[in-house]
């Protein structure tokens, strides 16, 4: 169980081998994919800390709320922090942070409490000292099911489980490692409603004071999820900092390709987005009726001048961006069309003609869009209105 406000007399003096956090750049965060963090895999997106935390910001909205009551600030004790899907599977909740100083230790603090709730590979209670990890309730305060509160039960996430912390310009990577205790306990003003605590070692990775007495932060940190087995970490109280920080980029990358939408696989360097997720103007159907699209079809806007076709694009963070159409024209003349994103006119792509209905071809244009979701229009400028549109590549 974990003990917010207890003494700290031994500082951690042991410098083990400190994954450094990751800085978050300054550079242009929308354009700057940390390309050389990805020697391992040159096709896939490689992701920024501040793109994926601009994204995820831009999903902490009401429809993406899955808390119906607010969970409590450990520190400040406001009952205002909800946690939201931000993408499948990945839940994500900003608090503040109090200091958890639990766990048997190579350098306990003297009034700890000696067990977390989980364990390391070796069945040893996680020290926080040495484990960056977080603390979730450790029952339903409401005893309803599904529970109003986030329960990490209903949620697929167990013990070890990661998380991406991010704060003051810096992520690291934490485990889940220990309880807030249940609210049938008399004792004590915890309360499993409670969201916002971390280990010491945590705190020290982020730049956050880390004594359980004076220690912590009111606010500031935002806490990313990820559910599943393939994301529980293991390993001993001794290895267990390095191999969660070892698993940052892959989980940056992870989350900013599916924020970034479609949830397809993407083509190298980009990720697609069918056109059939979109919405027509009048007269446009969509269609299946020729061969080689992707998806469960194509959208055939209406053969009339300013008929449409909307594709909804939801991106990690603001920037400029390439859109590559994958188009079909069967007939002998191109059919140009303006490219507006969220309502303001980018550009014209003229869509040549392509050898017949079946042949797919590309037209690409760069626009500038914003975090989150965008809507991208394809509008002929013809009488015979816009080309077969099968999807659009982001990258
Ligand atoms: C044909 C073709 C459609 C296409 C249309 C057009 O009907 O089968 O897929 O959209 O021509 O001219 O736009």
């Amino acid at each position: 169980m974990s003990s917010t406000r207890t003494r700290l007399a031994v500082v951690a003096a042991a410098a083990l081998a400190l994954a450094a956090p990751l800085a978050i750049s300054n550079a242009d965060a929308a354009t700057t994919h940390t390309a050389a963090a990805k020697p391992d895999s040159a096709a896939a997106a490689s992701f920024t800390a501040a793109e994926v935390l601009a994204g995820v910001q831009a999903n902490m909205t009401t429809a993406k709320k899955v808390s119906s009551k607010a969970h409590i600030n450990t520190m400040t004790r406001a009952q205002n922090v909800n946690v939201y899907q931000v993408a499948t599977g990945v839940y994500a909740y900003s608090s503040g942070m109090a200091i958890d100083t639990d766990g048997s230790d190579a350098d306990p603090d003297p009034d700890h409490q000696g067990e977390t709730t989980w364990e390391d590979s070796n069945g040893q209670a996680l020290g926080s000292h040495r484990v960056p990890f977080y603390v979730l309730g450790d029952d339903c305060w409401d005893r309803t099911t599904p529970c109003p509160h986030f329960f990490y039960k209903e949620r697929g996430l167990t013990g070890r489980q990661f998380a991406l912390m991010f704060y003051n310009g810096k992520v690291i990577g934490s485990i889940f490692g220990d309880t807030q205790t249940a609210n049938n306990q008399t004792t004590s003003d915890n309360d499993s409603r409670e969201l916002g605590e971390a280990s010491v070692k945590a705190a020290q990775l982020l730049g956050i004071p880390s004594s359980g007495t004076t220690g912590g932060v009111d606010n500031g940190v935002t806490v990313v999820m990820f559910s599943g087995s393939s994301w529980v970490v293991n390993g001993t109280n001794a290895n267990l900092n390095t191999n969660t920080q070892a698993l940052v980029q892959k989980a940056l990358d992870s989350l900013g390709t599916s924020m970034g939408g479609g949830g397809t696989t993407p083509p190298a360097g980009g990720t697609s987005v069918e056109a059939e997720t979109g919405t027509l103007s009048a007269g446009g159907t969509f269609d299946a009726n020729h061969l080689g699209f992707t998806g469960t079809g194509f959208a055939n806007p209406a053969n009339a001048a300013g008929g449409y076709a909307d594709i909804p694009v939801t991106v990690a963070a603001a920037g400029t961006k390439t859109l590559t159409f994958r188009y079909s024209d069967g007939t002998t003349a191109a059919r140009p069309a303006t490219i507006s994103v969220n309502g303001t006119a980018r550009g014209t792509l003229n869509f040549p003609v392509t050898a017949n209905w079946d042949t797919w071809s590309s037209a690409a244009i760069s626009v500038p869009l914003t975090a989150g979701a965008n809507t991208i229009r394809v509008t002929g400028t013809t009488a015979a209105g816009a080309a077969n549109i099968d999807s659009v590549t982001i990258s």
